[in-house]
């Protein structure tokens, strides 16, 4: 496959070049368009000699003529695009249509699949304005990879690193790979957390941020599926071509479920949904006294379960977030609620489960097997759940 290796101005542009030669190694033809800044720290010369090619520097060459067009062209040669490091500039140019270079012209005549692995100081990262032109580009069907957490050149620590070159590549490896595997089937999704309102101005909720199941719905839609995502209160946006139903409570939730349920043939619940609810809740504001104030809650109805009790020839995979006995957990919640697959993810270690980037989970499996996952991107790590979810299926009917 051809590809085009857009390289951003950043200190991480020199892990381009390892990325280029990866690239390579997996079957990869690989043109490298460097903009101006990027070229301030990493020679042309580097990617020329490491892919073999003339590296495009510029819009306009001494052969005006050609280079004019020269964009449009590299867009039609190639089918994917991948940008690392994605600076922030280049992610606000490629969210908002901004074409003053050859890189985010050429994006602009692109049809292909776009990867982009944005790499800054974290409050650039974190600022509102780059975190939605991030969710614009991710709805728009361009796939995110990163960026990790760790010191960074800035000297700050948090997110904004670049992710390592074979990180990258085994995003674009997943994220390319052309697979109708999922065609036919309709696949809900449950992703985020729940609200469950305490009274009109107060509620309790979890750490969610959802970015786990949307990467599930990203992965099922770009293999083909029918994808409903019922979503708990997320700041993300929803994939480009999900059935997308919002719903707050746990109730909420279920009732969403249920009325899906018919027609789904594989149901991932990643969603994390309160245990526990105020089952009246009052019409007014509770007010303030000195007094101690005691909250009595009731369980919320497990949907899991229930959809386990009526899951019929479905695939059903539910997650396990767990502090501790990661693997005896998820098996035992797996038996329980008659799930297919758990995916156990442990959520009290840095870098991993709630709200972060990447993941590390092991697939608990009815067959009795158990399968590790290494910790990479949500998005792989979805679209590894999906591979063995198939593979199971195969077995489940063989055993039948
Ligand atoms: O959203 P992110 O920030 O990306 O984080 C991802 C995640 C950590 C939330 C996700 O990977 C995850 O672990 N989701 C499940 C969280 C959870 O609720 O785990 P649990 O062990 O409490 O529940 C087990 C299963 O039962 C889950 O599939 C859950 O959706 C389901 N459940 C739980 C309670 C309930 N009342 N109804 C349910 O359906």
């Amino acid at each position: 496959m051809n590809v085009v290796l857009g390289v951003g101005g950043g200190i991480a542009a020199y892990k381009a070049a390892e990325l280029s030669r990866l690239l390579q190694e997996r079957g990869y033809a690989v043109q490298v368009v460097m903009t101006e800044a990027a070229q301030q720290f990493i020679q042309p010369l580097t990617f020329a000699a490491l892919t073999g090619r003339k590296v495009v520097t510029g819009l306009f060459t001494e052969d005006i003529l050609s280079s004019s067009i020269e964009h449009i062209q590299v867009a039609r040669d190639n089918q994917a695009l991948i940008v690392a490091p994605a600076t922030a500039g280049l992610v606000g140019k490629f969210a908002n249509g901004i074409a003053d270079d050859f890189l985010t012209s050429m994006y602009l005549a692109f049809t292909g699949k776009v990867i982009m692995a944005p790499a800054m100081n974290t409050n650039m990262w974190n600022h509102a304005a780059t975190q939605h032109n991030v969710e614009l580009l991710r709805a728009r069907g361009c796939g995110i990879v990163g960026p990790g957490e760790g010191v960074l050149a800035c000297g700050t620590t948090g997110a904004g690193r670049l992710m390592e070159p074979v990180q990258i590549a085994d995003f674009v490896d997943q994220f390319l790979m052309e697979r109708n595997d999922l065609s036919g089937e309709t696949v809900l999704v449950t992703a985020g957390p729940t609200q469950e309102a305490l009274d009109p101005v107060r509620y309790i909720t979890n750490r969610s941020s959802g970015k786990m199941g949307y990467s599930i719905a990203e992965a099922a839609l770009a293999r083909g599926a029918k994808v409903i995502l019922v979503s708990g209160p997320v700041s993300l946006t929803p994939p480009a071509g999900a059935q997308t139903i919002k719903v707050k409570s746990a109730l909420e939730m279920r009732k969403a479920v249920l009325n899906h349920l018919a027609e789904s043939t594989i149901i991932v619940k990643s969603a994390a949904v309160a245990d526990y609810h105020v089952a009246n809740i009052p019409e007014q504001k509770v007010k303030k006294t000195a007094a101690r104030f005691i909250l009595e809650l009731d369980p919320t109805p497990d949907i899991l379960a229930e959809v386990g009790r009526n899951k019929g020839d479905r695939l059903l995979v539910g997650f396990a977030a767990e502090t501790q006995n990661m693997v005896a957990e998820a098996r035992r919640k797996m038996e329980a609620k008659n799930c297919d697959m758990l995916v156990g993810n442990v959520v009290n270690q840095s870098g991993t489960g709630f709200e972060s980037d990447e993941n590390e989970v092991t697939l608990v499996m009815r067959t009795g097997a158990n399968v590790a996952l290494a910790r990479a991107p949500k998005r792989v790590i979805a679209d590894q759940i999906f591979d063995h979810l198939l593979k199971l299926r195969l077995s489940l009917h063989a055993v039948k």
